[in-house]
């Protein structure tokens, strides 16, 4: 089975040994890859727990969380395009995930009450530390598409790690402005330099873009330039400099350009596979309350991606 529709959850059980115990719910949701990430972690760690995949369509999710909370799910991921419609279906909301403006896990208690959280920036801050043995809060970073869901996560962790230096980049200037508002008020206000200063908000058209670039240790792409093998980079890549650290939240295509170019010109890089597995095994830990293999997980995802 691919996936379950919201009217199959009566049936989660049937014909099969292990319990539907996690879910990633979505529209589409078939191409999802969180089952290949998880599965292997709870058959690893001996839980008796399937995971699946469920199509809900968007105004359903409410409903969703309710009916796969009486049909035995301890757990739930939400992916496109839900993670907005989730936050507002909890019935308790994490901080973060509230400026975040998206839940990705909801979490149940003992009588079915959800709490949202969203594990995507929290997963960044690891994936910076696994990628470029760095804490996310001592660089000076860059984010390319901040008014996006992930750019928006992402942005909001530099926030919350207190990055010295927050350039949000974007093409449509507008969605930053409110932004920079709620991320001022995150970023402490002891250091010299004061937080409205260091947080900076740019358009990807304007020619200040290179020096804001240059002044930046960090580089995140998190626009969707480079799902497709033929996209340019999101920014002329030769404004990459050999002391950048580079990261693309894409991982499909393994290499984008941004990445292959940024090599050349002798960066640090990284794809955004390491994000896909820590946001995921943070999720596994809010339900587990325990360590979770974290190689099992990625391989499990890489095998997923070779097929
Ligand atoms: P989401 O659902 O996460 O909001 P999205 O619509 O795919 O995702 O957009 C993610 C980011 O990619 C956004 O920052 C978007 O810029 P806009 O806010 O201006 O739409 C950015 N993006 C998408 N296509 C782009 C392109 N061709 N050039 C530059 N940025 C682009």
């Amino acid at each position: 089975m691919k996936y379950y529709t919201i009217d199959q959850i009566s049936t989660l059980n049937h014909d099969h040994k292990k319990l539907a115990r996690f879910a990633v719910i979505g529209n589409p949701v078939e191409h999802s890859l969180s089952p290949q990430l998880h599965q292997p972690a709870l058959d690893d760690l001996g839980e008796d727990a399937r995971y699946l995949r469920v199509e809900v369509k968007a105004g359903q999710v409410r409903e969703a969380f309710q009916k796969l909370y009486s049909a035995g799910i301890h757990g739930i991921n939400v992916t496109v395009p839900h993670k907005l419609e989730a936050l507002e279906a909890c019935d308790i909301v994490d901080p973060a995930a509230q400026i975040m403006g998206a839940v990705n896990t909801i979490v149940f208690d003992q009588n079915g009450n959800c709490t949202g959280l969203n594990t995507d920036g929290p997963g960044f801050a690891r994936a910076i530390r696994e990628e470029f043995s760095v804490d996310l809060g001592d660089l000076k970073v860059v984010v390319i598409g901040a008014g996006g869901g992930a750019g928006r996560a992402i942005a909001t962790q530099c926030a919350i790690e207190n990055c010295p230096q927050i350039i949000l980049a974007n093409r449509t200037l507008e969605k930053l402005h409110p932004m920079k508002e709620q991320l001022s008020n995150l970023v402490a206000r002891e250091e010299l330099k004061g937080p409205r200063d260091r947080i900076e908000i740019i358009s990807l058209s304007d020619p200040s873009l290179e020096q804001a670039i240059e002044s930046s240790e960090l580089i995140v792409n998190t626009t969707s330039v480079g799902l497709k093998t033929i996209d340019p980079s999101p920014f002329p890549s030769h404004w990459v400099e050999p002391h950048h650290l580079v990261y693309d939240t894409i991982y499909n295509p393994e290499r984008t350009r941004l990445l292959r170019e940024s090599q050349d010109q002798g960066a640090r890089a990284a794809n955004g596979l390491s994000l896909l597995i820590h946001q995921g095994a943070l999720s596994l830990e809010y339900w587990l309350n325990r360590d979770v293999p974290l190689e099992l997980m990625r391989e499990g995802v890489k095998n997923a991606l070779r097929e």
